[in-house]
């Protein structure tokens, strides 16, 4: 690891502008430079770069960052690899810490494992083209389905020879330790003790990390064998994790960038299939249900995905299984079905590139509304299973994230309820049940007994919210990072004659607790620098270690306050109005968190009062509501009556 006073000198030398320069011919502008955008093309420039906060964002394409962001943007450099790139630049010598034995060996193995793949590869690779088994078995083979030589060189393709350890026996001369042969799953044990090869008589495809490194293999059987599996895969190991990968990522970064979307299919030679008609764009699952973790890769590149599955019933399932998730990740996700079983491969094979783009274009399909069609088909006539097909979209549909896509949620509602012959307004009812079922789960697990005194109590609602009101009601990261804007951008201001904003705010919020972990973790940081006597902003932050922490706190400066859309009319209502801006953008961001975490303990406290089975807990329980009710007319009174009814 690079140490944190290297980074400190790295962070301190940074000129965002010199270095966008190499990139974008820059214009002043005010305060800030303008230039063309380098992510999308444009003819007039709405590429912004500030100096004083050390960002840019573009507000044609909405892409924004740090100078650190920017080489890792436009040059797909690694983190680390940008930092080296500054420090090379600007003539700093690297120190680098030392780490624990376990991540040193955690390293080393994973290092070991790199070494040995990596060599494993050049040897299929040269079985492949120079072997007389790989020549006429394999690589004949791969050139009757179709496949050119500079495809497979492309994608490093390889063969592994029939005989029993071929490999295993140079992986051994080469000096490998045994133990980390069996973990990359090139070689098994066999017959008690005897190594051999695993992937015997099979075509190699290497799976290929972002770096280009390979951590690990599928291995396909030549024609059919019902006695083995089509294809073997790499183990689980220390570089190999299936959850994460998505196999052409490596080759598809750039491509899906450029065309804002990008496509999934079920296997390896799909995807080979596609990038040799010239379709790039293209990332493989391996034929099971999408997880998290590869939803959030390609919600790194895109937010467009569309999945073009064979028709056939077991891969879409498996894909609808997904479903939910990539929603709640934000993800607009598309379905095409290829025909006449047909997988993508073979159908770009027979029809050629235009055909097979346009057949994209013209047969894609929402996926919501695709699900229905098919919960609609398999209920029938029967009205139970109608109810349960309504609940089920309804349930689907809550998982829309609504302040981002308001009208993408409206718009969905619509046609179901009209595919459904149901009520608009009926099913709106039903996906906000769902929404406030979730929300009320997560919560309950956040917020569990011991951590924080949160309760409600029946009559309901509390409180009449404004609709916008209870939509950012339920946005605690948006409320929480309010907060946070507040404090880089207005904490050293005064709030009165005896203390700053920061302190006002940190006052206010000393009782409550932040929802969202990392904006927590930058809560505290903040707060632990404060104490240490410094003025930490934005910009203390922006080139931390952690991504995570860089993107939010680019995307904290970046955007606007999350605020009510009423606030300003609300505003009028108080005498603040008159005031330093700051002043009303703490007010504001410190009232609304406060709402928010009480509407929460009321909620608990609700909860809590449905399972009471002792009169005490109950008075107890009831106390607490009054209690909160109490603090609540606190600050409303403090806001005055406008805000409320
Ligand atoms: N798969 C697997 N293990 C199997 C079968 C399939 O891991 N026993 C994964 C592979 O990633 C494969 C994908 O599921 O690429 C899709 O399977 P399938 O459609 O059967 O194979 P194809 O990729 O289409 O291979 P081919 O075109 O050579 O038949
Ligand atoms: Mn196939």
């Amino acid at each position: 690891m690079i140490t944190p006073q290297t980074i400190e000198q790295i962070k301190s030398r940074i000129d965002i502008i010199d270095i966008i320069s190499d990139y974008v011919k820059l214009k002043k502008r005010g305060s800030n430079y303008l230039g063309l955008c380098p992510f999308h093309n444009e003819k007039t420039p709405s590429f912004t770069v500030s100096p004083s906060k050390e960002l840019y964002k573009c507000f044609g394409c909405g892409k924004s960052g740090n100078a650190i962001t920017f080489l890792m943007d436009h040059d797909k450099l690694s983190y680390v690899e940008s930092l080296k790139w500054l420090a090379a630049r600007y003539n700093i010598e690297i120190e680098e810490t030392e780490t624990s034995p376990e991540q040193k060996i955690l390293a080393q193995t994973a290092d070991s494992l790199y070494i040995i793949n990596n060599y494993a590869k050049d040897f299929f690779e040269n079985t492949l083209w120079n072997n007389d088994e790989g020549k006429e078995i394999a690589l004949s083979y791969l050139k009757e389905r179709g496949f050119r030589d500079e495809t497979i060189k492309k994608f490093q393709l390889g063969y592994n020879p029939t005989e029993k350890n071929l490999l295993t026996q140079s992986l051994i001369t080469h000096q490998f330790n045994k133990e980390l042969l069996l973990k990359t799953g090139l070689t098994v044990v066999r017959n008690n003790d005897e190594l051999v090869d695993n992937y015997r008589g099979r075509i190699i495809f290497p799976i290929h990390h972002n770096t280009g490194k390979i951590i690990g293999f599928g291995a396909r059987i030549i024609g059919k064998n019902d006695k083995a599996p089509k294809y073997i895969n790499t183990p689980e190991n220390e570089i190999y994790v299936k959850s994460k990968i998505l196999y052409g990522l490596y080759f598809a970064r750039s491509p899906i960038d450029k065309a804002k979307e990008c496509l999934l299919v079920e296997g390896y030679t799909d995807v080979i299939s596609l990038h040799q008609a010239g379709i790039e764009n293209v990332v493989a699952s391996g034929g099971t249900s999408l997880t998290t973790e590869q939803i959030r890769l390609i919600k790194k590149y895109t937010n467009n995905l569309t999945i073009i599955y064979d028709g056939d019933n077991a891969g879409v399932k498996a894909a609808l299984r997904g479903l939910d998730m990539a929603l709640e990740e934000g993800l607009n996700v598309k379905l095409v079905l290829i025909p006449d079983n047909e997988d993508p491969d073979s159908y770009v094979n027979k029809v050629g590139t235009t055909a097979f783009k346009d057949f994209v274009a013209n047969n894609k399909k929402d996926f919501i509304i695709f699900q229905l069609g098919i919960l609609l088909k398999d209920a029938g006539n029967d009205i139970n299973q109608k109810n349960n097909v309504v609940n089920n979209i309804a349930e689907t549909l809550s998982k829309i994230n609504r302040t981002e896509d308001f009208t993408k949620l409206q718009e969905y509602i619509k046609q179901c309820a009209s595919l459904l012959k149901i009520d608009e307004g009926g099913l709106t009812t039903l996906v906000n049940k769902y929404k406030r079922d979730s929300i009320a789960k997560e919560e309950k697990k956040l917020y569990s007994v011991g951590d924080f005194q949160t309760q409600e109590f029946p009559q309901q609602p509390t409180t009449n919210y404004t609709d916008s009101d209870t939509l950012l009601l339920h946005q605690d990261e948006a409320i929480e990072k309010n907060i946070l804007k507040v404090l880089f951008e207005h904490g050293y201001k005064s709030w009165n004659n005896e203390q700053s904003i920061a302190l006002y705010v940190i006052n206010e919020l000393s009782p409550y607790k932040f929802h969202n972990p990392l904006l927590a973790k930058i809560y505290a940081a903040f707060i632990q620098e404060l104490n240490e006597g410094k003025q930490p902003d934005a910009k203390t932050f922006l080139y931390h270690t952690d991504e995570a922490i860089r993107n939010m706190i680019i995307s904290i400066t970046a955007s606007p306050y999350e605020l009510s859309p009423k606030w300003d009319e609300k505003l009028q209502g108080l005498n603040i109005t008159n005031r330093d801006n700051s002043i009303q953008d703490a007010f504001m961001s410190v009232t609304f968190f406060k709402l928010r975490k009480i509407k929460k303990m009321f909620e608990e406290n609700q909860q809590q009062l449905e399972i009471a089975t002792t009169p005490e807990q109950q008075l107890q329980l009831m106390k607490d509501h009054l209690l909160f009710k109490e603090e609540e007319s606190k600050i409303t009174k403090a806001l005055g009556t406008v805000i409320l009814k």
